[in-house]
């Protein structure tokens, strides 16, 4: 089977004129979906908890900041969304794009995830979705365009290979969060859409050789998602021409599930 090498971000949609907020932007699959909105002409926030990671990824794209910029924010937080917005806002007039990716998996056994790991996962995965649709829904509604892309996992739809109780309802909640938002936006300029993926290579570094080789197997296609294969679908979604994706699970999954 031939396996293809790393996609480079070409740019392929353009996001001239746009600016983009990415949650987790400090690497993966945020700072893939950065460097892809980046290259095809758009500004972008690069967010996360790990400021420095952030920095380091915004100053690849753009030492003078001028058309990159990091910002610390921690998804669990409110005020770290508003001041997002306010600083996003401030520097380049508005917010278009807002990509919800941050994301976190933990494996602990079912029998022993006590009832605060448990609200701490649903808050990064879930409720992080939630204050973000509702904070910049009223921005984007204001200024009459937006695109609000969350980045979930085929946990969500079908428990997903590995993951844990709850991860994966974490991410259904994303889910329908995306359908229901997508509808109080239609009509509005705003489209909210969600990506789920299957195995993504970034995956790989937190893995044994012999779970990465489960997983090749398990998978139709034998390989890990490439995070360039998923930077190109969020971009196809954020992009001006995505507006009649409203409320879509984007399955990407290599085969795994089929409905
Ligand atoms: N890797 C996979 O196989 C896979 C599969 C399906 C879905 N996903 C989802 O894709 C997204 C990205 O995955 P990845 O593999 O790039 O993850 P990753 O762990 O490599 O990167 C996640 C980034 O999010 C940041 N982050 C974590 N908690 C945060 C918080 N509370 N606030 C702000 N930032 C925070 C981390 O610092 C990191 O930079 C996640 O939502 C994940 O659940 C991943």
């Amino acid at each position: 089977m031939t396996v293809p090498t790393q996609l480079p971000s070409n740019g392929s949609f353009s996001f001239s004129g746009r600016t983009a907020l990415v949650t987790g932007g400090g690497r993966g699959v945020g700072e893939a979906v950065a460097r892809e909105i980046h290259a095809g002409g758009g500004r972008v926030a690069v967010s996360d908890f790990d400021l420095d990671a952030a920095e380091a990824v915004a100053r690849s794209l753009d030492p003078s900041g001028e058309t990159a910029m990091a910002i610390a924010l921690d998804v669990r937080s409110k005020d770290d969304f508003l001041s997002a917005r306010d600083r996003i806002a401030n520097a380049w007039a508005r917010v278009d794009i807002v990509v919800n990716n941050a994301g976190l998996a933990r494996r602990t056994p079912t029998q022993d995830i006590s009832p605060e790991e448990f609200d701490e996962i649903v808050a990064i995965n879930m409720r992080s979705v939630f204050l973000s649709c509702q904070i910049f829904s009223e921005h984007m509604k204001a200024n009459g365009y937006g695109r609000i892309v969350n980045v979930t996992s085929l946990a969500g739809q079908n428990g997903g290979t590995v993951a844990s109780p709850h991860y994966a309802a974490s991410k259904a909640g994303a889910i329908m969060l995306s359908k229901y938002f997508a509808r109080y936006l239609a009509g509005t300029g705003v489209t909210v859409n969600a990506i789920a993926p299957g195995p993504i290579d970034t995956a790989k570094g937190r893995l044994s050789e012999e779970q990465i080789a489960r997983v090749e197997a398990e998978v139709p296609v034998g390989r890990f998602m490439e995070v360039g294969e998923i930077a190109a679908a969020v971009a196809l979604v954020a992009s001006d021409r995505g507006g009649f994706f409203v409320g879509a699970t984007l399955d990407m999954n290599g085969g795994l599930y089929l409905r």
